[in-house]
């Protein structure tokens, strides 16, 4: 009971702290509570009134004492001062009035340990200097506070990059290219680097037009903010690694459009799947066009096990077999479903059999992994 009180006045007064702070416009229930007036709705007891006095009246004594004002447990504290130690010898007056704009946005304790985790220096940077305006941007753009919110704990730094320069004309340039902002929201959760990284000129935009994507796809608003943050080396390595399996530039582009996830696979990845696809497999390098799927497969945990088990029902002359098409849906199929359809539906030695194959197959895995540390790099055709 006498800690909820507490907790309720430190909760008021940090409330009322902040919104006499932020110019957010004030709702009936943010009326600024003086100490002693919440006080004064509580049950007497006078160590409870002492104890609260002592909270609320009193400056802080240290950064600790604001983090703990604030709502930050033992453990939170400990894990901010871990990340970053400076924050112990903090300007009082200046965190204060940070934690109070973070207070005011709906933070809490563990959004705060998040963002100390990823930005360190988060609490030193400028983040009060046009901040209304910026908020007022942000909310419209993202369409609710929570919304908001859940950006920031995930980017800290859309409080922090130059608003004017760099975060309203990136959002005014993917707008132009047909990205809605409805559409620019998730990408701008999924890909933190949006914002800094992104440029379009004139030959990504030639790259994205040769992709042939429209804008009407659900891939469009993936393609572009994928070429946008991408430097144009990159693209351009990625391209001629994918084309050295035979494709020519266009087929490689047409691929991109279809499945732009393949542009965020490293050079080394691609290199090895289509090297097993390929060399292995043996199946046609124009089938990964049309099955763009075959390069996200894990290769150790699916691809290969599974190839290998086809083998193995071939070899005993086992139905149904998995090859040709067959091969293609079985590579899709969970687990599950793949043991069922082609494990378990035998006899049971026959089952157990090829359980044994399957899973030494995937052991494989583990030894290859233990000499995986000098990986081969270059081409291996
Ligand atoms: C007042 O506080 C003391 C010490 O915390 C506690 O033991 C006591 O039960 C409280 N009295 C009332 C009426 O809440
Ligand atoms: C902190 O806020 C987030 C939403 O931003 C919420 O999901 C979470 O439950 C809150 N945590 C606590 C301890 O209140
Ligand atoms: C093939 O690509 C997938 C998807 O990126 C990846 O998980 C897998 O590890 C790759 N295989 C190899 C051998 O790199």
């Amino acid at each position: 009971m006498k800690s909820r009180a507490v907790a309720l006045i430190k909760f008021r007064f940090l409330f009322a702290a902040s919104q006499n702070f932020l110019c957010f416009p004030k709702t009936s229930n943010t009326r600024v509570y003086s100490g002693i007036a919440a006080i004064t709705l509580l049950p007497v007891n006078e160590t409870l009134e002492e104890k609260v006095v002592g909270e609320v009246g009193d400056h802080p004594k240290n950064s600790e004492d604001v983090f703990r004002r604030w709502g930050c447990t033992a453990t939170d504290i400990s894990r901010i001062f871990r990340r970053q130690p400076a924050l112990r010898h903090a300007d009082i007056g200046h965190l204060q009035s940070r934690l109070s704009t973070l207070r005011g946005l709906g933070l809490n304790s563990s959004g705060l340990v998040k963002i100390i985790n990823c930005r360190p220096r988060f609490l030193s940077c400028h983040i009060n200097h046009g901040l209304d305006e910026r908020l007022e941007f942000l909310t419209t753009l993202f369409g609710s506070r929570e919304l908001l919110l859940k950006a920031i704990v995930r980017n800290p730094s859309l409080l922090t990059y130059d608003f004017h320069n760099r975060v309203k004309p990136v959002i005014a340039l993917y707008e132009e290219v047909g990205v809605s902002r409805k559409e620019l929201i998730p990408m701008l959760m999924s890909r933190p680097t949006l914002i800094p990284r992104t440029s379009l000129t004139e030959e990504k935009m030639e790259y994205i037009r040769r992709t042939g994507v429209s804008k009407d796809s659900k891939m469009y608003k993936h393609m572009v903010t994928i070429i946008a943050i991408s430097r144009l080396e990159t693209i351009r390595e990625k391209l001629v690694n994918l084309e050295k399996f035979g494709f020519s530039e266009d087929e490689v582009l047409g691929l991109f459009g279809r499945s732009p996830f393949v542009l965020t696979l490293s050079v080394d990845k691609v290199q090895r799947n289509m090297t097993f696809v390929l060399g292995t497999m043996k199946l046609p390098a124009s089938l990964v066009l049309s099955y763009p799927f075959l390069l996200f497969f894990n290769l150790e945990n699916i691809l290969k096990p599974r190839f290998i088990l086809a083998g193995k029902i071939q070899e005993m002359g086992l139905e149904p077999q998995i090859k040709g098409p067959a091969m293609l849906t079985a590579l899709r199929m969970t687990e599950k479903r793949f043991l069922n359809a082609f494990v378990s539906c035998h006899p049971m030695d026959v089952t157990i059999e090829l359980m044994d194959s399957y899973r030494n197959a995937k052991d494989v895995k583990r030894l290859a992994e233990a000499s995986k540390k000098n990986p081969r790099k270059g081409f291996p055709f």
